[in-house]
């Protein structure tokens, strides 16, 4: 049975199937609108979400499945009235697969171990794959070769950039992240089992946008984490200086929902340069593609 957890579960021919996939149903979604016919799609958010929910929902609608949005507390997930697992058995009674978001990464691992239904990540506080797929679509839109760009990741070490992190190791592409020093101190062991010649941490966001072709960011604080980091993050807004800086034509990417003033300017974020509706967009393809994916046997 698949699953769609990490993307560092996926080897590099799997990866670019997905993507592959995914640029075909954005060129000719037609072929693909009974793909899902008599499929449902469960979804369960234990967080918000605005994409991610809009994404899953026209995106099997179009593939010509259905969706069932579950609300974890009525239908028992939180293991109080029945285990789990056992809400996994019954539902993979009605339902093809389901989608989880929540603050539980451990949960949703051991989940899939069970194999009782494919179950794809919809983000935790640990990781969001969906995304860092649906962005490396948009990258491969904007540049003829990703293999030679110079990425930067100026923010928190967060669920979004360890699925960046991830994709990095298998494509090796160059990534500067620059995160403060106080709050790398705390990821440093996990990111040294990642470090290779191309992927570097740097604390000047200057430093790090030098001659870089995109730059990305997201919020300084995460669904679910404590307000406590803000003062870390001193000259990290992303603004016109940081992204002049940066190659003629940087392209500046961030999943959204953004704090406006805080990790990006209103210019930057609205600006000829920025691509954040594209992701938006692009996350239905990758997240269609990833459900068909899961379900091919
Ligand atoms: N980028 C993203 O996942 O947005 P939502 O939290 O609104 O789903
Ligand atoms: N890092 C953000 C991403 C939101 C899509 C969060 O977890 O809140």
């Amino acid at each position: 049975m698949k699953h769609f957890i990490d993307i560092n579960n996926f080897k590099k021919t799997e990866i670019d199937e997905i993507i592959a996939l995914a640029k075909k149903i954005k060129k000719n979604p037609k072929k693909y609108s009974s793909s899902c016919k008599n499929k449902t799609l469960g979804l369960i958010f234990e967080k918000q979400s605005l994409r991610t929910r809009l994404s899953f929902n026209v995106g099997m609608q179009k593939l010509g499945g259905s969706v069932l949005e579950l609300q974890g507390k009525d239908i028992g997930f939180d293991n109080k009235r029945e285990k789990a697992e056992d809400v996994l058995n019954v539902l993979s009674q009605y339902i093809d697969f389901l989608m989880i978001r929540n603050d539980n990464h451990k949960q949703i691992v051991n989940l899939s171990k069970e194999n009782i239904l494919p179950i794809i990540n919809g983000l935790t506080e640990y990781s969001h794959p969906c995304q860092i797929l649906g962005d490396f679509l948009t990258l491969q839109e904007n540049f003829k070769n990703y293999k030679n760009l110079i990425i930067v990741w100026i923010g928190d070490y967060n669920n979004v950039l360890r699925s960046l992190i991830h994709l990095q190791n298998i494509y090796k592409f160059k990534l500067n992240i620059v995160v403060p020093h106080q709050i790398f101190k705390h990821h440093k062991s996990e990111f040294l089992k990642f470090k290779n010649k191309n992927l570097k941490h740097l604390v000047d966001p200057i430093e790090g946008a030098k001659k870089s072709n995109c730059i990305m960011t997201d919020v300084w604080v995460s669904m679910g984490e404590k307000n406590n980091k803000i003062k870390y993050f001193k000259n990290f807004t992303v603004n016109k200086k940081i992204m002049s800086i940066a190659s003629n034509n940087a392209i500046f990417m961030h999943c959204l929902p953004a704090k406006r003033g805080k990790e990006v300017t209103s210019d930057v974020l609205d600006g000829k340069n920025s691509v954040v509706l594209q992701q938006a967009k692009n996350r239905m393809y990758i997240q269609q593609a990833i459900l068909l994916y899961v379900l091919k046997k």
